[in-house]
């Protein structure tokens, strides 16, 4: 069941503006001003019909032209002070809806920064895109252009209404005769119009998702010949959306008309019996059918604001759950306090690392796993020593080195980095000192040199060749014909994924980090590159603390310990020739792996 607090959360009133208030505040200045243009300008445009009126009043027929300069000159003036204001509030709102939009996708961004892996394995790529791009957009869109429609229709319409009841409030009321009418109007086509715009959302979403599938499982789609079951799926979306905005044009055309429809009944009205009401005065009847026709604008207006406001009500709920959520791997307070954050760390606090890593009693499941991957697990790393972890799929070999790197945290137990809690320091600190390859190997768009350098600003061309050379890597550099000015594509696909891993490999080393990781770190290499890199291992590892995993058993043979994982504990641990010796499952794996390659070798 709800708590009371948790339905007022969900609730969310006045469309849930509220959440966003801290993001338009810094712009209150701008927006007090864009408010007085606004209701300047919507009271300038109540005056334009009162021109009209006193012009056909005084000038029309055997009337006198005295007052014809005065009234030019102030006509122009209005005309002008018009325009004016309107400028001043439309650069204001465009100036406000990109600052907030950019705060926004500023906030959003950061906040992606601090949040854990488990964040990204729960919401796809798309979603979290759709949050920042568009939910941004719609929100400041609302913060400014629907915040400056709405000072200006509700001017012009409680202006308006003033005026009439001022001049003739019998005429103003006969006016008012339609709004019973238009009542009844709005609230049925609200409802409808709300409901199928809905629909078109929802639909949209899929749509969208759909496209993502499409395009990230491309590849993929094509090797299971499912193109056309994929095209399906698609166009029974597109043709669902289309049959449901071509409903919502309809809907809201047929409201535009019986809108028009009622200003013309308003108009008749005036006609009919202004007459009589107005005794015979032609401006102030023609001004009555000015207003009467104006006041529709604002009713048009809202019809489509109040379905706007509830899909940008659905923005910032999503916006504000982006932003609110609270990372599952956080740094304290205290520690904050002392190490500084992510975007401003006070490195001049942080501790030299010296690579000592132990586990006391660690159990650990993944936030989204149903199962203990570790179990009371512990284990010793004395700083510079040359851990291999080996086992078999699904192991937890890879869960086991996110624990050390803090990219989750013990379910229950400690992870003790240089005999103190991780959590005791900050997670920047620790990545800072960590080289981590891994298993899907991954490069930023841009050129090969400056992938390399996100592993050290500040690294010299010297600096960046040596660490090429000492994993091969200046090889594969050197084979493309614009060397470290080759642009490697999104996520590095222009290369393949041995040439990324190579240039990982080199980027992490680089770094010159306290304890190294590779994971999988030579999957994707040929032996004769793998035996290469298997040296530079042996000289980059002396003096760090390094964790390797390796399901090629051949790379692992000069660890210090080889680590046997199997179902989250390890049931083996020792030297390459101790191990073999105790004929357990390392002994097994290693002559199962030395038997096929036998066979491999000799089928060759
Ligand atoms: N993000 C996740 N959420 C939930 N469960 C996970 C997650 N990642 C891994 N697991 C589970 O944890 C267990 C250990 O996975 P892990 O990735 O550590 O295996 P591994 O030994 O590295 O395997 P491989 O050799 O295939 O890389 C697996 O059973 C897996 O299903
Ligand atoms: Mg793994």
């Amino acid at each position: 069941m709800m708590t009371t607090a948790e339905k007022k959360k969900d609730s969310l009133p006045f469309f849930g503006i509220g959440k966003i208030i801290p993001y338009i505040r810094k712009y209150s200045k701008h927006l007090v001003l864009m408010v007085v243009c606004g209701i300047l300008s919507g009271l300038f445009d109540i005056v334009m019909p009162l021109f009209q009126k006193y012009a056909l009043n005084h000038y029309v027929g055997e009337k006198t032209l005295d007052t014809l300069g005065w009234f030019i000159a102030l006509y122009a003036a209005t005309g002008i002070l018009v325009c004016i204001m309107t400028y001043i509030s439309c650069s204001i709102a465009m100036a406000t809806e990109v600052r907030v939009n950019r705060d926004l996708r500023n906030a959003a961004f950061d906040h992606l920064q601090t949040l854990s892996f488990s964040y990204f394995n729960q919401n796809s790529v798309g979603y979290i895109h759709a949050r920042v791009m568009s939910d941004t957009s719609r929100i400041g869109s609302l913060s400014s252009w629907t915040l400056m429609d709405a000072i200006w229709h509700s001017t012009y319409f409680i202006g308006a209404l003033v005026v009439m009841f001022l001049t003739n409030a019998k005429l103003a009321a006969l006016v008012f005769l339609i709004v019973p009418f238009i009542t009844v109007l709005f609230s049925f086509f609200q409802k409808h119009l709300v409901r199928v715009n809905r629909e078109i959302r929802e639909t949209n979403s899929k749509i969208t998702g759909d496209f993502n599938e499409g395009i990230t499982g491309a590849k993929t789609i094509k090797t299971l010949v499912i193109e056309e079951t994929i095209r399906d799926e698609l166009t029974k979306d597109t043709a669902e959306i289309k049959r449901k905005s071509v409903r919502a044009a309809r809907l809201r055309g047929l409201f535009s008309a019986t809108m028009n429809m009622a200003s013309s009944v308003a108009i008749a009205l005036v006609l009919w019996r202004g007459g009589y009401i107005a005794e015979s005065e032609v401006g102030t009847f023609s001004m009555f059918m000015t207003y009467a026709e104006g006041l529709m604008e604002p009713v048009r207006w809202l019809i489509d604001v109040v379905s706007d406001l509830i899909t940008t009500q659905v923005n910032i709920e999503r916006f504000s759950k982006l932003v609110e959520t609270k990372s599952d791997v956080s740094d304290s307070p205290e520690v904050i306090e002392k190490y500084g954050d992510t975007f401003h760390p006070k490195k001049e606090n942080w501790e030299e690392l010296k690579g000592d890593i132990r586990f006391e009693d660690v159990s650990f499941k993944y936030p989204d796993g149903d199962e203990l991957v570790l179990e009371h697990f512990d284990l010793d790393i004395p700083y510079g020593s040359n851990i291999a972890i080996v086992g078999e799929t699904g192991a937890g070999k890879s869960t086991l080195v996110n624990l050390v790197c803090r990219f989750y945290e013990p379910t229950s137990g400690k992870v003790l980095i240089d005999g103190r809690d991780a959590r005791e320091r900050s997670q920047l600190w620790l990545h800072s000192n960590i080289g981590y390859v891994l298993q899907s190997p991954h490069l930023f768009s841009g050129t090969i040199r400056e992938n390399m350098l996100y592993g050290n600003l500040g690294a010299s061309e010297e600096d960046i060749w040596r660490a090429l050379k000492l994993v091969s890597a200046d090889e594969v550099v050197n084979k493309l014909e614009k060397g470290l000015e080759t642009d490697v594509g999104e996520g590095g696909n222009l290369l393949s994924t041995g040439e990324k891993q190579l240039i990982c490999f080199a980027r992490a080393i680089l770094a010159d980090p306290r304890i190294l990781v590779l994971d999988e770190a030579t999957a994707s290499v040929d032996t004769i590159t793998e035996q290469k890199i298997q040296a530079a291992i042996d000289t980059i590892i002396k003096g760090r603390t390094s964790l390797v995993i390796a399901h090629r058993l051949s790379t692992v043979r000069n660890a210090d310990v080889i680590l046997v994982v199997k179902d989250g504990k390890i049931i083996e641990r020792g030297r390459h020739k101790e191990l073999l010796r105790q004929r357990g499952h390392y002994y097994e794996l290693y002559t199962r792996q030395y038997e096929d390659e036998a066979t491999g070798k000799a089928l060759a």
